[in-house]
């Protein structure tokens, strides 16, 4: 959906907030840390789980920013991207068939995960956040009760509604999973796009000896790039021990010198991480007044960089029969802005149906000129 979405702005030559990623160029730090990687001769295989000073960096991060104590050989594994971390760990699961091969996932969810479980011969279970706020309710957890689930995937800071789960949150979850003996999958690759001051929670602030939870992130998102493939999983021993063949055997190891490259962007200081969200709040800010101005209904996302909009008022003023009228035809066709159907995120028809997200992990021109090709949707229905 997300790949039509964008091949059609390009043919329409629309502004494209439907694909997620920068628009503009890594910073100089991580230009220069990922070229060290290859000048320094970092050339060749690294140790299959990893570049061990990446690990032990990693493990001294945790250390320093969430308070648990890691050992870097055995509860670090460096992937390639988040998106091998949640495979490797998905085709664990239901390869060695003891846990189960049911999946619950919290929709609206990142795309992947349910196509990720069903890729690999699983079956995800629904669960929902709230259609208004997007918090998440624990009598939702009630749906896994008898399901023989294996593990729970959850994504906080959240793609694509924003949503950041609180510490109450956390709890039910975490609670949920220790008792019912679930692995708990923790997506927190937005983990430093946090807006208006909050901090983000990781779970093993909650489960500190990683007895039910394992963390996916990478470095991707936090450092402007998604492109060099680098990612990794925090668990226990035994989860990372069960999950190394199937990383071994699939990738060997994560690029050498961007390995090296982020061990060295790990050297940043905090002003860097301030000013990434900052930077990204401002976007958010321009993007949101936009959408609501041009009669899209949504709210100020919490972390991530995504606006997801219930578009019902819009269709109805404009007498757009389906999603397909409106953001083929309309947005991307004559407004000239794409952004991605609820389609992407929703099992729920009806929400499938009456949502979109945009991105603003785009360059402030991007957006801006965004915003101003929307004033048209105003001028034509809201008048
Ligand atoms: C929630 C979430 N997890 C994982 C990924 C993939 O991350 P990576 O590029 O590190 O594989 C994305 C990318 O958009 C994402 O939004």
């Amino acid at each position: 959906v997300i790949r039509r979405a964008s091949l059609l702005c390009h043919s329409h030559g629309a502004v494209n907030l439907a694909q997620a990623f920068p628009d503009y160029d890594a910073g100089p730090a991580a230009k220069e840390a990922g070229m060290a990687g290859i000048r320094d001769g970092y050339n060749q295989y690294t140790h299959t789980y990893g570049l061990p000073a990446l690990r032990e960096k990693l493990a001294q991060v945790y250390g320093k920013r969430y308070g648990i104590d890691l050992d870097p050989e055995r509860n670090v594994l460096i992937t390639c991207g988040c998106m091998e971390a949640l495979r490797v760990l998905i085709n664990t699961i239901v390869r060695t068939g003891g846990l189960g091969t049911r999946f619950g996932v919290v929709e609206p969810f990142y795309e992947s995960f349910p196509i990720q479980v069903r890729l690999e011969g699983g079956e995800p279970i629904f669960l929902s956040l709230d259609p208004h706020t997007y918090r998440f309710d624990p009598a939702q957890l009630a749906r896994l009760d008898g399901q023989g689930a294996a593990a729970l995937l959850v994504n906080s800071p959240n793609n694509p509604c924003g949503m950041v789960l609180n510490e109450h949150e956390m709890a039910a979850i975490h609670d949920y999973c220790r008792r019912n003996d679930l692995l708990l999958i923790s997506d927190e690759t937005y983990e430093h796009v946090v807006f208006d001051g909050r901090r983000h929670r990781s779970f093993v602030e909650v489960d500190r000896e990683l007895e039910h939870t394992v963390i996916v992130s990478g470095f991707g998102k936090t450092f402007s790039i998604t492109g060099w493939r680098v990612g990794y999983i925090i668990g226990s021993a035994a989860v990372l021990d069960a999950v190394k063949p199937s990383h071994d055997y699939n990738t060997v190891c994560a690029p050498a010198p961007l390995q090296h490259g982020c061990l060295r962007l790990l050297e940043l200081g905090d002003d860097y991480y301030a000013e990434l969200a900052a930077s990204y709040q401002r976007r958010r800010e321009v993007l949101l007044a936009g959408l609501q101005d041009s009669g899209f209904t949504c709210s100020s996302p919490e972390g991530a960089y995504y606006i997801l909009v219930d578009t019902r008022e819009l269709r109805a003023a404009g007498g757009f029969a389906t999603w397909q009228e409106l953001v083929y035809d309309y947005l991307i066709g004559k407004v000239g802005v794409g952004g991605v159907p609820g389609g992407a995120f929703f099992h729920d028809a009806e929400r499938a149906e009456n949502t979109v997200r945009f991105t603003f992990s785009k360059s402030m021109p991007t957006i801006e000129q965004a915003v101003e090709r929307l004033g048209r949707v105003r001028q034509e229905f809201l008048r």
